[in-house]
């Protein structure tokens, strides 16, 4: 039996056109992405609307899916309908209401030279209800940061839009070393010594009214919530900016936070300089932001996003994708009125 804590509400996953139960095991050890973390993942939301739960752009996610494979030379087995097709079925299948849902292409068993010539390319999605990425917290009050010593992976050594299974292990080291720290995240630099991301999470400041952040050329992977973001801050009648963030910056905005489709809009209240590795943790210095609290852009943006992914405007729904053909659909196989669920969830609040 697989322990199902970290994920909860996953029943079955689906393999290569077939499902099967959460426990059900797969995969050979000598598969090839084991070994050199040869597969490229997305990582998507779906969420709870009146119709049922509704995947938020999933189109574009799975466009990545696809410029991600082709960086890794993979033959993907399945047409983008075809994928977009098994996503809104797993979802299905679990009976979620709303879900984070992970596709994973991966190298298999074949050979285990590093080009994985005899290694056909394999297709598992998987989805299970995930909370705040940061924890619940954070996106009420804020997280408070370490500016890593170590720098990202540089735009010109590789794509960083590109989602490799293999390249997260620098994300995975540095966030737990952040935590380890007592921090709740970690930022990284880019090589030219300004403000990157952080390990799964893209960066957005706002000073003097203008919402500002970075791109590739920064060595970022430019994020789907970055540019929804973005697009919401237009649409709210921000002046919006994209161009490098420096430290100084980056430490004296009025507001700053992330965004992710884990982290979805999470503010910055404090940031901890931890670059200097020859001071003790107790010496490196901490910052502010604004009143330490979450700002007010940074929480009307946050307030719009939650509501346009939940299908609550309509000039927003070409972003969604339904899970089920129908609300009744969805009503008969959630046994309960998706609408009245809504309505009793919101009572509580
Ligand atoms: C390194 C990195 N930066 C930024 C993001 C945010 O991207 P998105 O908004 O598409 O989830 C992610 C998550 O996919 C990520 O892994």
């Amino acid at each position: 039996m697989f322990d199902t804590t970290y994920f909860p509400g996953a029943k079955k996953y689906w393999h290569m056109g077939e499902i099967y139960d959460w426990d059900t095991r797969l995969v050979h050890v000598m598969s090839h992405v084991l070994h050199y973390g040869s597969s490229v993942f997305e990582g998507i939301r779906a969420y709870e609307t009146s119709r049922g739960p509704a995947i938020f752009r999933l189109e574009d996610h799975i466009d990545r899916f696809f410029t991600s494979a082709a960086a890794l030379n993979m033959d993907v087995p399945y047409t983008k309908e075809e994928i977009i097709e098994a996503c809104r079925l797993i979802v299905r299948e679990n009976r979620l209401r709303s879900a984070y849902i992970r596709p994973n292409l991966f190298y298999s068993y074949g050979n285990l030279g590093l080009t994985p010539k005899a290694c056909p390319v394999e297709l598992t999605i998987g989805c299970w209800e995930w909370g705040a990425y940061l924890g619940d917290e954070a996106i009420a009050t804020g997280v408070h940061v370490l500016l890593l010593p170590w720098k990202r992976f540089h735009h010109t050594q590789i794509n960083a839009s590109v989602k490799l299974g293999g390249l997260y292990v620098q994300s995975n080291i540095h966030a737990t070393y952040a935590r380890r720290m007592g921090f709740d995240e970690g930022i990284f630099l880019n090589l030219e010594g300004r403000i990157a991301e952080g390990p799964g999470e893209n960066i957005i400041l706002v000073k003097n009214g203008i919402v500002k952040t970075n791109d590739k050329f920064e060595s970022i992977l430019e994020g789907i919530t970055r540019t929804t973001i973005l697009e919401l801050a237009r649409d709210l009648g921000y002046e919006t900016e994209i161009s490098p963030i420096t430290i100084e910056e980056f430490l004296n905005a009025d507001e700053v936070f992330f965004t992710g489709t884990a982290a979805e809009v999470t503010p910055i209240t404090r940031i901890t300089d931890g670059r200097d590795q020859e001071k003790s943790p107790d010496e490196w210095e901490v910052f502010t932001i604004g009143d330490g609290t979450p700002g007010k852009i940074t929480l009307q943006l946050s307030k719009l996003y939650g509501e346009v992914v939940r299908g609550k405007h309509e000039s927003y729904d070409h972003w969604l994708t339904y899970v089920y053909d129908s609300p009744e659909e969805a009503r008969m196989a959630l046994g309960e009125s998706p609408d009245s669920m809504e309505k009793e969830r919101l009572s509580r609040f």
